[in-house]
Order: structure tokens, then sequence, then C-alpha cells
């Protein structure tokens, strides 16, 4: 390996929580993205991490910032990253669904849609000859069937325990989603072997394999 560190972008939160324990089964010890500071770099034996909002990990990673990215299928999606994806980590999996409010589960001819992915809704919808109004929003998008500003949205789901809390409802599946390791086309050739050995590391400790150190 060379002296200079891989570099992956990856979203602070829950994503960091789910991938410190899958690097400690690939032999990486990575508990020093769990300190609690401000930080926003994290070096660890080989790899620097920079910690960022999920929406920007593309971006760093287009930009070649960063040589990887750890992020999820739904962003990837909304933001049609131009990126390689080696592998699925099998994180933070859930899903993309259209909901609406329980017992109401027709949509109008002309549904107003609230959603954090407003490219991913138009597709959606374009794709099953739908015309829909599609509202972009940037959080808490159950509440917008709740109070009328939409029909319906199109958001994640995890647990169910958000829909659920605010009388929702899932109508349709939209996609599965998981977090993804992305990688920039030029370090793909450029550091060909250090991310090989990675994506095989990772692979083997997704796969239950003992890390060899
Ligand atoms: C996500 C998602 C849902 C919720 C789903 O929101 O947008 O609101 O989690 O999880 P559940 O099915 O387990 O309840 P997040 O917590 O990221 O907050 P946000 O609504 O502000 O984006």
């Amino acid at each position: 390996m060379t002296a200079k560190p891989l570099v992956v972008a990856l979203s602070k939160g829950r994503t960091v929580k789910a991938l410190v324990p899958l690097l400690a089964r690939a032999g990486i010890d990575a508990s020093a993205l769990e300190r609690d500071d401000r930080s926003l770099i994290r070096d660890v034996t080989a790899l620097r991490f920079l910690l960022l909002k999920p929406d920007d990990v593309p971006t760093y990673v287009e930009h070649g910032a960063a040589d990887l990215g750890v992020v999820g299928r739904d962003v990837l999606r909304e933001r049609e990253s131009d990126l390689l994806v080696p592998l699925d980590l099998e994180i933070g999996k859930c899903a993309m669904v259209v909901a609406a409010p329980m017992g109401k589960p027709r949509l109008t001819d002309l549904p107003r849609v609230a959603t954090k992915y407003p490219r991913t809704a138009a597709a959606h919808f374009q794709a099953r000859g739908v015309h829909a109004e599609v509202i972009s929003l940037s959080g808490s998008v159950e509440l917008a069937p709740v109070t009328g500003l939409a029909d319906c949205i199109v958001d994640l789901v995890e647990t169910g325990e958000t829909l659920r809390k605010n009388g929702l409802e899932v109508i349709e599946k939209v996609a599965a989603v998981s977090t993804v390791l992305a990688v920039n086309r030029a370090a793909y050739k450029l550091r060909r072997s250090e991310i090989a050995e990675l994506v095989e590391r990772l692979r083997a400790a997704i796969h239950g394999a003992p890390a060899s150190a």
C-alpha cells in the first residue's frame, strides 16, 4: 500500500454506527469514527474518512475529493450519480415507498406527492403513466398528507413506525434501499489494487468469513 490513505466520504449518524462493526469484522479498527467530537476528518489505518451530510457524499466522490463513498441507494438514484458500485454493504436496509392516509389506498388522478426525492418520485409516477405534482420537502414529509399539503408521500420506510404514528400506510413499493460502497471512476483505475483489497475484506466481513490480518 502507498502512504497516501484512501479517502472515504461517509454520512454522519446512523451510517457510522452501522459501518464501524462491519469495518471491525473486516480487520479495520475504525473506533476513531465513533469519537464524540466535532472533527470532520477521521483517520484510521490506510483510510481517511470525511464526515458529511448524506446528500453530499456523491458530490465529494464524483469530484474526486474522496475516492470512495458509503451512501444509500436512495441518494445515488436521486442524484443520478455517475459512480461505480462494486459492493452492497447490506446495512441501512429499508424501502422507498408511496404512502397515503390509512383507508385511502387509491390515488386521485393528479396526486400531489410530497418528498425529499423529487426526481425519484417523478420517475416512479411517470413510469406508471400517472401525472403527479411533486412537492419537494427537506424532512418530516409524513406531515404533508396530514396537513393537506399533499395527497401522498414518497419516502423511506424502515420499521414503519413513523408512518403508523402519522396515520399513513404503504400503498406501493418504489425500490429496495441499502447502503453501498461507491467508487470514483478515475480512482478505481488509479488505485485499483488498494480498492480491490478493501472491497474483498468488506465482502468477506459481510458474508461471515474471518478477516485476514
Ligand atoms: C427517515 C425517513 C422516515 C423515517 C422512517 O427519516 O424519511 O421519516 O426515517 O423510519 P421508520 O420506518 O423506522 O419510522 P429521518 O429519521 O431520516 O428524518 P427526516 O424525516 O427528517 O428525514
